[in-house]
């Protein structure tokens, strides 16, 4: 058994590298049920997603996780009613003004992945803001997927190959990989979904391929440190064998 504890605490020198997840992937979902409970509008449940957001993307920084994906916003959540649909996109207006600079000074640095062409030019100016102000940055590299896809992100990678005259011969999974929208990451080793359902919800369908998934009944706005603490428990005692066989110690002894 794995001793964690110290580096759940936040202690990275002492992690074993494979017990830390590089990538984690996050469903944040919940918040609506969380502000039913409490007789609000779902877009009450949304603000205060927005703060547990904030919280992870620090603790994961500090846990020296080094890139976090989460799903704000997906291509099917424009069905939503138009009050929370709008009610979203000025969260986003809301968070980078409120949050831009504390994320930048920690060495955060911000991607937005998704397509941009139904998304309003305000929202597309904050998130191009919030890109090119953390671009420098080295720290934690956090992935919003917004107006995202995964079956979008497999069509308009196959899109930009073409366009770029990538040859049907020299078209394989690693060239492809390149055109993904999160191009510049490695796949997440461990994905979260809070708030009881079990599906992936067409999230990173091509990145995801050998995640670890972890699935939790806790509402997004409720989860914290102890949660994630759990997930990368989790994560840590699954055996990763990418479709081969773990070797047998006697193996092990004769290769060592
Ligand atoms: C799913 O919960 C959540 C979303 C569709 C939005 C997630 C957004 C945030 C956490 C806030 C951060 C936002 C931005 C823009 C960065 P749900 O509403 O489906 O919950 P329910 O299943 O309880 O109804």
């Amino acid at each position: 058994m794995v001793d964690l504890s110290n580096f759940l605490r936040g202690g990275a020198a002492a992690k074993p590298d494979s017990a830390l997840p590089r990538h984690v992937a996050i469903v944040m979902d919940g918040n609506g049920r969380w502000a039913k409970k409490r007789f609000m509008p779902r877009i009450f449940g949304h603000k205060f997603g927005m703060e547990a957001l904030v919280r992870v993307i620090d603790d994961c920084h500090r846990r020296g996780i080094q890139y976090l994906t989460v799903y704000a916003f997906s291509s099917e959540n424009w069905k939503r009613p138009d009050e929370e649909v709008s009610g979203l996109m000025n969260l986003v207006l809301v968070g980078v003004s409120k949050y831009l600079a504390r994320l930048a000074d920690k060495g955060v640095r911000i991607h937005v992945a998704g397509d941009r062409s139904k998304v309003s030019e305000r929202v597309c100016q904050a998130w191009h803001h919030a890109e090119t102000t953390t671009a420098g940055n080295t720290g934690l590299e956090l992935t919003v997927a917004f107006n995202y896809g995964g079956r979008w992100d497999i069509v308009q990678a196959c899109k930009r190959a073409i366009a770029d005259g990538l040859a049907p011969e020299a078209l394989s999974e690693e060239a492809l990989s390149k055109y993904m929208a999160l191009g510049y990451a490695p796949d997440p080793d461990l994905f979260i979904r809070t708030g009881g359902e079990v599906r992936i919800s067409n999230f990173l369908l091509w990145q995801l391929a050998y995640a670890e998934l972890h699935f939790t009944d806790c509402l997004w706005p409720d989860f914290d440190e102890a949660e994630l603490d759990k997930a990368i428990a989790v994560f840590a005692s699954r055996d990763r064998r990418f479709g081969g066989v773990k070797p047998s110690p006697s193996t092990q002894e004769a290769s060592a």
